[in-house]
């Protein structure tokens, strides 16, 4: 490294434009896709920004997942990981727990399950564009859709009372908070987790045709491992939807001619959708994992028990497989983005937020083609300081 670019300290989060990630992620790629960076609790750990680099990494079986062994990018953050992991909160576990946990929740992402969905997220979508003309412009994009289409989603697919949503919404978005403290953190976490139990013990008894029943009735997970995946689908499920939701309709508004395509070609909605996942990449910050021996990425030795942390929207953006990445092209062909992750954790829930993303857009602008901001760009509050990046409203009129 030079001495014109120091070491990088800590992992910056404050962007220069809204829909791009930080200027410093995308020049410390041009120097050095995977390079040294200083860690909030003084470790020497490392950044990957290039697109080579993050995929070998997610895809190497010699890099851990677990909180323990974890390092923090950002200094707010590294009590957090020193908390006992919930039981089944396999996103942050190795095989063989890793294993076991994702097959028995695999069993039950069935294609009767996902089928069964279907009509009812075209249903929830079309009652949420009906109550928005009902209750007439201005609206707030968040509240009236974006949010409530995946939360309802997710609430029907694991059994969750819709009615009790103000506490999970409301437990998520403080987990993810990226300056909450501790404290608030682990009541959140606590407070989600005492509520999932009970739900389970009372589909235990008497079931449903659920998720959470379906997981009961697998005879192998105790009420407390199946409340942990309850946790982590609960979190996982309706913020990065919602997110990609907001998000994604703000960055159409901003390029007539993208939305123009989604509206209007129906053929090409699929690509579109995995453009957006692309352009977007709204996982503001990591994964990291943690080397459990010396590896080599890339010729870059990475010693047993240091940490590295992307950033998969630097990866996404990176030149040298993404020609013009920084542009959104709804047309050009973005598979292989890593927004989903990559290797044994790539989420679970990808193809269910593929089938929400691909039915709302296209309906939202259809129903509304006159949609448009209700402010100018520059003032829609944007969620700088979660884990997942999106906006906090989004002002629309039609
Ligand atoms: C656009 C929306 C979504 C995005 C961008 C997204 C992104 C991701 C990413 C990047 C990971 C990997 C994290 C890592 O490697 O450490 C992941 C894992 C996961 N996601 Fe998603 N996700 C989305 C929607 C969903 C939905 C709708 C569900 C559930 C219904 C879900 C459930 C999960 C689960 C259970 C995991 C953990 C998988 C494992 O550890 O094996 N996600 N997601």
């Amino acid at each position: 490294m030079t001495e014109a670019t120091p070491r990088l300290s800590i992992f910056p989060l404050a962007r220069e434009r809204t829909f791009d990630p930080p200027d410093e992620l995308t020049r410390r790629r041009a120097e050095a896709p995977l390079q040294r960076m200083m860690y909030g609790d003084g470790h020497e750990g490392w950044l990957a920004t290039g697109y080579a680099e993050s995929r070998a990494i997610l895809a190497d079986a010699r890099f851990s997942s677990r909180p323990e062994l974890m390092h923090s990018a950002l200094p707010q953050r590294v009590e957090l990981r020193r908390g006992p992991l919930p039981p089944g909160f396999f996103l942050q576990m190795d095989p063989p727990d890793h294993t076991r946990y994702r097959r028995l929740l695999t069993g039950q992402f069935t294609v009767r399950r996902m089928k069964q969905l279907e009509p009812r997220i075209h249903d929830i979508t079309e009652s949420r564009l009906d109550a928005m003309e009902r209750e007439g412009a201005p609206a707030d994009l968040v509240r009236s859709f974006a949010l409530p289409i995946p939360s309802l989603v997710i609430c029907e697919m694991l059994g969750v009372p819709y009615e009790d949503r103000e506490k999970f919404q409301h437990d998520s978005s403080v987990i993810l908070d990226l300056e909450a403290s501790t404290d608030e953190i682990t009541a959140a976490r606590d407070d989600l987790l005492a509520y999932l139990g009970a739900l389970v013990a009372a589909k235990r008894k008497d079931p449903g045709d659920d998720m959470l029943s379906g997981l009961t009735a697998s005879g192998e997970l105790t009420d407390a491992e199946i409340a942990g995946m309850g946790l982590l689908l609960l979190i996982a499920g309706h913020e990065t939807t919602a997110n990609m939701l907001g998000l994604g309709t703000f960055a159409l508004l901003t390029n007539p001619r993208q939305l123009a395509v989604v509206r209007d070609d129906p053929g090409a909605v699929e690509n579109a959708v995995e453009e957006l996942l692309r352009y977007l990449s709204i996982l503001h910050i990591g994964p990291t994992r943690t080397a459990l021996e010396d590896v080599e990425i890339g010729g870059t030795l990475v010693r047993a028990g240091e940490s590295v942390t992307l950033s998969l929207g630097a990866a996404n953006r990176d030149p040298e497989r993404f020609e013009g990445g920084d542009t959104l092209d709804v047309t050009r062909s973005a598979q292989g983005h890593l927004s989903f992750g990559h290797g044994i954790h790539q989420c679970l829930g990808q193809q269910l937020a593929r089938v929400e993303m691909r039915m709302a857009y296209p309906a939202l602008l259809r129903r509304f083609p006159g949609l448009r901001l209700a402010v100018p760009p520059e003032e829609v509050p944007m969620r700088a300081t979660s884990a997942v990046y999106g906006v906090r409203r989004l002002p629309v009129l039609w």
